[in-house]
């Protein structure tokens, strides 16, 4: 168990780092002409293979603990909209990529995807399929709310090309569902992924959240015990991020009453130790994978690798070209966002615009930064000298652009987050609950503040 005084230290707002730069340091003056010379620079670019990504904001009511950029369906004119919208946006990227590269990834994120009728996403896929090639084994993944799947639906998902899903069920104990506003699934999750896993490339991934209204040690321990017994080939505990001061409706949840931090580290915790007891294998801090999952033979060869999707592996990665309102495009030297507004975005189409609404150019040192940071999320440790030969800098450069001290890496290492000897650092195991303190150890433009990033715990 964590001792109450570190956890007290540690417990602060940090960023995710699913990005570096972090999201909130894109910038307005983002134009249109300097998206098409980044897409168009991006051809000759590192990873060379291309990763779609596409948004879906739509669901059918807001859970409450909600952080996506999501919206309830306010129309059906308005679907059908937004995905002529998808269409036209994707020709006017498009156009610009060289189709010699091949896509090893497609992302259909949300919102809910699943909330809208199936011939909407057939449709994409069915666009996407004729213009590019593909990789042999891409994956074609997909976020589903398992309340709207049925039958035909899932059929038509893996006609469709999908052989990834992933089904947000957050908690099995109903009366938490009930707090946070989300609807049971009525066919059993079990026979869900069974359904799904008869396609013999299919994967099912279950995310789960804790630190929710209503959910105790025993509780999460319940519904982790029986999220092993169906066995999903991945699985995610969230920790409960918690921003008011971005999503109104999460004041809801405090309203009702959130565990403890030390109660979310004992819900972690025990999910942790049963996951690892069930068969499963860590990687990164939140995620779940069954031996012999490719996340686990990455992590093992040092080829883990993330992006705003979660982890994902060498061969997979591209360079990622992002689709449909507050999609985040990333490229090997550049963010780019679209706008956030559904109506926003299907005017700028209907004006052949591109949506963008900010980005963010990387300089040299922040692409060196990113790797740094990157590396030490996925793997849990990090070779300073091979990070500065892989950049052909000296270890000395480095350092000066992490702004590392020896001091500022002691305290943690008398908090036995992390050793150090011969430029490489380790991660313990109580570190890598705090992976995301670590980090800022190596961020330049991190500094404390209130009410910008959730905490870590
Ligand atoms: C786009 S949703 C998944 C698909 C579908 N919308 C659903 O909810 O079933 C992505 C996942 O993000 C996680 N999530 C959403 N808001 C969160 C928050 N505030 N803190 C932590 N995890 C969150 C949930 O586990 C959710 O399954
Ligand atoms: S968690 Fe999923 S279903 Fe719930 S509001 Fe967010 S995106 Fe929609």
């Amino acid at each position: 168990m964590i001792n109450k005084k570190i956890l007290d230290k540690y417990n602060v707002p940090v960023p995710r780092y699913t990005s570096y730069p972090p999201a909130n340091h894109f910038k307005n003056e983002f134009k249109e002409s300097d998206y098409i010379q980044f897409i168009e620079e991006s051809n000759t670019r590192r990873p060379g293979h291309i990763a779609i990504y596409i948004h879906i904001p739509f669901c059918k009511k807001i859970c409450f603990y909600c952080g996506c950029n999501a919206c309830t369906i306010k129309s059906d004119q308005l679907i059908v909209d937004y995905f002529e919208a998808l269409k036209n946006e994707l020709e006017l990227v498009t156009k610009h990529l060289d189709t010699n590269r091949k896509v090893s990834q497609v992302h259909f994120g949300g919102g809910t995807p699943n909330v809208v009728n199936v011939k909407f996403l057939e449709k994409i896929n069915e666009l996407i399929f004729n213009k590019f090639e593909f990789i042999d084994h891409p994956e074609i993944a997909i976020e589903c709310n398992p309340a709207y799947l049925d039958y035909e639906y899932m059929d038509r998902l893996l006609a469709a090309g999908f052989n990834r899903f992933s089904l947000g069920i957050q908690d099995f104990n109903q009366d938490v569902l009930k707090a946070v506003n989300r609807s049971v699934s009525e066919i059993p999750i079990d026979q869900l992924v069974k359904y799904l896993k008869k396609s013999s490339t299919a994967t099912v991934n279950l995310d789960f959240i804790y630190g929710l209204p209503g959910q105790s040690k025993v509780s999460f321990y319940e519904t982790i015990e029986k999220a092993i017994q169906i066995k999903p080939d991945r699985l995610v505990t969230f920790s409960y991020a918690h921003v008011p001061w971005l999503k109104k409706h999460q004041e809801i949840l405090a309203k009702k009453g959130l565990p403890s931090s030390e109660e979310k580290m004992q819900m972690f915790l025990t999910a942790r130790e049963i996951l690892i007891k069930g068969g499963y294998i860590p990687v990164g801090l939140d995620h779940y994978v069954l031996p012999g999952d490719e996340l686990s033979v990455a992590l093992k060869n040092n080829q883990l690798h993330r992006n705003f999707q979660g982890y994902c592996t060498r061969r997979t990665t591209g360079q990622v070209y992002a689709f449909g309102v507050s999609a985040i495009s990333q490229l090997e030297n550049a963010y780019i966002q679209n706008v956030k507004e559904v109506e926003t975005y299907i005017q700028k189409i209907k004006n052949k615009k591109l949506p963008i609404e900010k980005g963010l150019v990387l300089n040299d040192e922040q692409i060196i930064v990113r790797e740094l940071i990157t590396k030490l999320m996925c793997n849990q440790q990090l070779n300073l000298k091979k990070i500065a030969d892989d950049f052909d800098i000296d270890l000395y450069k480095l350092k000066s652009i992490v702004r590392f001290t020896d001091e500022k890496l002691q305290e943690f290492i008398n908090d036995g987050l992390l050793t150090f000897n011969d430029d490489e650092i380790r991660v313990t195991e109580t570190g890598s609950l705090f992976i995301r303190n670590i980090a800022t150890l190596f961020d330049p433009l991190y500094t404390k503040q209130k009410n910008k990033y959730s905490k870590t715990v």
